[in-house]
């Protein structure tokens, strides 16, 4: 990955002319108002791509904040998610059917819509992509993926899907934890990987390592966590409402961590141990 890299960016979906920027906004626990003050603030410093679900129940704030940026509808890419089945197929059809409503109206759109997590076991995970791919061939939804799926979750999918590989995978992504076999397994088939907590929360702001790359480049932590996700080829998802932080978040398009301080960031990963919310099962 170069130092050109632009908040412009944008990265091909695979199988799709679909694309999507490669930053994202984060709003988990970003609720009410508050979800949409920081989303719009994130759309007037730049970001073109929001990051929300059913569970985070900000849907309607999120719609609600695109429509009062004043932007185009189609220069922002909104991506929700689905938690678990609903008990059939046709149900949990239209609880995908009830997000789009609630975030774009009956006659939108979203961007992507992914699986949340991998835990409904393997009927739950087919019944959930189906819904998808109906929602998908509709036009209700431009993309469709999955989060916290590991290779063998993905894999299984060829024995239902007509639409393989799913175009994204979310899943958890910082130094500390790089989830090194699905990133490859990923790149390999095209699937976009986007990085839910690059910032891991802030707690490592004060990781000798890290504290001391950042006072090197003259950047925070948190800039340099987006900066190590972007140059990593994820798409990273970093989350604030706060209006500092989030300009601070993306402004890191005016510097390049070299090689051997990527390595020296590399060199922090623990594995699974390292996740905060989950590590992915690849078999
Ligand atoms: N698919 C999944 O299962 C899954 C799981 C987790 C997250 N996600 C997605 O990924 C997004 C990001 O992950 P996340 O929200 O877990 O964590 P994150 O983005 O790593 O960190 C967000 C936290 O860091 C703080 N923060 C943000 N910028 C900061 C800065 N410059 N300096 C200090 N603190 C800062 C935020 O507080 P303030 O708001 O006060 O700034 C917030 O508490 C989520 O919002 C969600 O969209 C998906």
């Amino acid at each position: 990955m170069s130092g050109k890299l632009a908040i412009t960016d944008l990265v091909p979906l695979p199988n799709s002319t679909v694309q999507i920027p490669r930053l994202g906004f984060g709003v988990y626990r970003a609720v009410g108002d508050k979800c949409v003050e920081a989303t719009k603030t994130a759309l007037k410093v730049g970001y073109r791509h929001i990051d929300s679900a059913q569970f985070y129940g900000n849907e309607a704030e999120v719609g609600r904040a695109v429509r009062e940026s004043g932007l185009p509808r189609n220069e922002v890419f909104i991506t929700t998610k689905i938690m678990t089945p609903a008990g059939s197929p046709d149900a949990t059809y239209r609880k995908l059917v009830e997000s789009v409503d609630k975030i774009a109206g009956k006659d939108g759109y979203v961007d992507l819509f992914l699986i949340h997590s991998s835990k409904s076991g393997e009927s739950g995970r087919k019944e959930l992509w189906q819904a998808l791919e109906r929602l998908l061939e509709e036009g209700r939804t431009r993309s469709i993926g999955v989060s916290n799926y590991g290779v063998k979750h993905i894999e299984e999918m060829k024995a239902y899907a007509k639409v393989w590989p799913p175009h994204v995978n979310q899943i958890e992504l910082h130094p500390w934890c790089q989830q090194r076999v699905i990133d490859k397994y990923c790149k390999e088939h095209g699937i976009v990987v986007e990085a839910y907590s690059p910032l891991v929360r802030n707690y490592k702001a004060n990781d000798p390592t890290l504290v001391a790359i950042a006072q090197k480049y003259g950047k925070t932590t948190a800039q340099i966590l987006v900066r190590y996700a972007l140059q990593k080829g994820w798409v990273p998802l970093p989350k604030s409402e706060n209006p500092e932080r989030i300009a601070a978040n993306a402004d890191v398009y005016d510097f390049e961590i070299t090689s051997d301080d990527m390595t020296v960031l590399d060199n922090l990963d623990q594995g699974a141990a390292g996740a905060i919310v989950e590590a992915v099962v690849n078999e």
